[in-house]
């Protein structure tokens, strides 16, 4: 009887040994994101489901650790690592250390990320958008599991959100707010170990409200660079360089200008696009700028001054600064659409219910009512857009080729007295081939002006072939209204390289 009694209490100290060792190692991590790539450093956030430490060793070698970083006493980690060289692969393994009982620890298994390219190195991203569930819940969309898994196998170096990534509501407390994050984060994980992501805000992140605001600026770890508005928008919108492009975030969020990009955040996009040097110029952000589907939006409706003219003020820089793509959301389907030259590239069919692109403007080239998410294969010379819908059919594939070729006017004149009289302004403008190749067949295939004023010089106006490194100088007339005195002009460029490759500035004409 005696025996059977100590075996009882031995049995129940042995169950609740194992208890407490379950204890001590259920501290498992919610989210890992590798955040903030650069060229030589990064910063992996490790969120765990109660107060841990974590250390994190890495090394550019499988298995072979050669830094170790540690952060101690929260939920939500954040390590800069650092010491790393542009266009790496990052080897790192976390270890989850109790915060009750720094003894118990584990290990978890082996990840690697890549740190951001030197201009001239190729990469590839995927770009998502309104995965949102379909009403106020956390779990997240089905389908958004399996597009997650296919970017995964694509081994994109960076991941572009367009936005709508939860379903937020305006009473939400912050606990709530965060659970949504973590819905998502639960889902997306398997991507954001290993692959930045960088997001545009959405609509339905409502970040108006301030518990929603301040779940956002806690989860996400994203660039802050955006001046006069880092400190009351810290993330909302930023830039950042990766290889030769320039990635520019916007927010169509900002409280209170909701629908618009103006104030601090117009004037710092064009700050930021002056400033820009890459060869290629993506703009992402939520609401599209050439939309049919939400038609009180300052935007679409075309019976709001202030947004029309927000609209050409914003599609007027793009030309300006050579933007050559602009990605968007908020519509759950696929549409291209090109205004002037420039995508505007709709992908909003992460897994919120599909509407149907209604295909409305004549600038409208595809569309498709299907869940997808967007490959981008990035060179110095082409950009290739593959749609890839979720169950991996390729619905469209579109290339867009860049050069560096730069225009300016260099001198304005009226050509004669008669010219005077009637108001015909000739301009004369310089192309400058910076380029490694000659080219030739080149034709300013459009031109375009502001203000009233109309060209008055016939295209395509063929224009002397320019051997790599030099200029060619041609001149063009432009009939310019009394009273008009200032006024902004575009021209559009085509050419071809020695193997025939036709390119066309700032893109595709049509
Ligand atoms: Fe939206």
């Amino acid at each position: 009887m005696m025996f059977r009694r100590t075996l009882t209490i031995l049995a129940l100290a042995l169950v609740m040994l194992l208890a407490g060792a379950v204890d001590a190692f259920a501290v498992s991590a919610t989210n890992i994101a590798v955040s903030k790539v650069g060229e030589s450093s990064a910063v992996l956030v490790v969120k765990t489901d109660m107060d841990s430490d974590v250390s994190v060793d890495y090394g550019t070698a499988p298995g072979s650790y050669t830094t170790t970083k540690s952060s101690n006493g929260q939920v939500r980690h954040e390590l800069t690592l650092d010491g790393l060289s542009p266009s790496a692969t990052v080897y790192y393994r976390v270890t989850l250390i109790s915060g009750a009982d720094p003894s118990d620890s584990a290990t978890l298994a082996e990840s690697t990320f890549r740190t951001a390219k030197s201009p001239g190195d190729p990469f590839s991203f995927a770009v998502t958008g309104d995965n949102r569930p379909d009403g106020d819940v956390v779990t997240q969309p089905a389908v958004w599991s399996a597009i997650v898994s296919q970017v995964i196998d694509e081994d994109v170096d960076l991941a572009l959100s367009v936005g709508d990534i939860i379903y937020a509501m305006a009473g939400d407390s912050l606990e709530q707010n965060v659970a949504k994050y973590d819905g998502y984060f639960a889902t997306t994980m398997g991507l954001t170990a290993s692959v930045p992501l960088y997001l545009a805000l959405g609509n339905h992140e409502l970040v108006a409200y301030a518990d929603n605001r301040a779940g956002f600026e806690q989860e996400f770890t994203l660039p802050v660079n955006n001046g006069a508005d880092a400190a009351a928008y810290p993330e909302d919108y930023y830039s950042f360089d990766y290889g030769d492009t320039h990635f520019i975030a916007l927010s169509t969020e900002i409280p209170g200008q909701e629908g618009l990009i103006t104030g601090n955040q117009k004037s710092w996009l064009e700050a930021d696009l002056a400033a820009n040097d890459r060869m290629w110029t993506v703009v992402f952000m939520h609401r599209p700028l050439f939309s049919g589907q939400h038609p009180l939006e300052p935007w679409v409706n075309v019976f709001n001054p202030t947004g029309q003219q927000n609209k050409s003020d914003l599609h007027d820089l793009f030309i300006q600064y050579g933007v050559d793509i602009v990605f968007e959301g908020h519509e759950h389907h696929y549409l291209r659409h090109m205004e002037d030259g420039i995508p505007y590239v709709i992908s909003g069919g992460g897994g919120a219910p599909l509407s149907i692109p209604l295909m409305l403007s004549s600038g409208d080239v595809y569309g498709a009512s299907a869940y997808h998410h967007l490959k981008v294969d990035e060179t110095t010379a082409t950009m290739q857009v593959s749609v890839i819908d979720s169950d991996g059919n390729t619905l469209e594939t579109f290339t867009l080729q860049s050069l560096d070729l730069d225009i300016g006017s260099i001198a304005t004149y009226w050509k004669s007295y008669i010219a005077y009289v009637f108001r015909i302004l000739s301009v004369d403008y310089q192309l400058s081939n910076g380029d490694s190749v000659d080219l030739s067949n080149v034709q300013v295939a459009q031109l375009k002006a502001s203000g009233g004023v109309t060209p008055e010089t016939a295209t395509p106006l063929a224009v002397a072939g320019i051997a790599a490194g030099q200029s060619t100088i041609f001149s063009v007339n432009y009939s310019v209204p009394a009273g008009v005195s200032v006024f902004k002009t575009w021209t559009y460029i085509s050419c071809q390289d020695p193997q025939g490759n036709t390119y066309e500035l700032p893109g595709p004409v049509v």
